[in-house]
């Protein structure tokens, strides 16, 4: 029996979901702001995008500032997650951090991705990168957080992350957020010089809540709720 939180109920995702509540009322965290990524982002986003150990794991291309700006140009037209394949880009702005394209509202310090996989089975996964200036103050769980929570606000049942089995920090945050780690697939990508692993994380809806329920123990391990 399906004792999750849809029950024998039909996943039902809120869709179209559109990006431009968020450019009129970002996501505000304790130290965080996270909108929709704007042209004017890419020389902030060229911060990290030109780093070798920041795509080291990613399916991105090192990018030169033309590039970046390209990719950033591109990013900011993508707007709504409608049909399977769709995928937004949240900027993780920084307030009081001087951007490096002049912005005054802060620094993007980097970006956090959310892909529909599935509506008909309300399957989203999400993605995180950050400039390395920035890591290490659990800026990417804070902002992760916040996108755990827009997902399962949108309906998603279950939101999963694809991460290289190298990827030592980004599986630390994914089991921090409490997220499964349900899989590892052997030589499943080739990134150009060598085949690669990858292990798919993962939680469900009902566990996130649980974990986000006021005095749930959230350095528990996943299922431990
Ligand atoms: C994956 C990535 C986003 C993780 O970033 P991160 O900064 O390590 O993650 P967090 O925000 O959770 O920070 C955790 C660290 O901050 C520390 N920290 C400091 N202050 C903190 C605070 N106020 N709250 C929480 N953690 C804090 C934690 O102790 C932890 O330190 P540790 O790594 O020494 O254990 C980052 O490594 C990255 O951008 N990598 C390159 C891109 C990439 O590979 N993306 C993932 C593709 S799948």
């Amino acid at each position: 029996m399906n004792t999750t939180a849809h029950g024998g109920t039909p996943p039902k995702l809120l869709l179209p979901f559109d990006l431009a509540a968020l450019d009129v009322s970002p996501i505000r965290t304790a130290r965080l702001v996270l909108r929709p990524i704007r042209a004017r982002d890419a020389d902030d986003i060229h911060a990290y995008q030109r780093l070798p150990e920041v795509v080291a794991y990613l399916p991105w291309p090192l990018r030169d500032r033309e590039a970046s700006h390209e990719h950033t140009e591109l990013r900011t037209k993508q707007r709504a997650l409608a049909a399977d394949g769709d995928g937004v880009a949240l900027a993780i702005v920084l307030p009081g951090e001087p951007g490096i394209g002049g912005g005054g509202e802060g620094r993007v310090i980097g970006d956090l991705t959310l892909i529909l996989t599935s509506a008909a089975h309300a399957q989203v996964a999400v993605g995180w990168v950050l400039h390395p200036d920035f890591q290490g103050q659990g800026y990417a769980r804070e902002a992760a957080t916040a996108l755990l929570d827009l997902a399962t606000g949108l309906g998603a049942h279950r939101i999963a992350a694809s991460v290289d089995t190298a990827n030592e920090p980004s599986q630390a945050l994914c089991e921090r957020l409490g997220l499964r780690k349900e899989a590892t697939f052997h030589h499943d990508r080739h990134d150009g010089t060598g085949w690669r692993d990858t292990v798919i994380y993962a939680l469900t809806d009902a566990e996130w809540l649980a974990r986000r329920t006021p005095g749930a123990d959230t350095t528990a391990p996943p299922g431990a709720h």
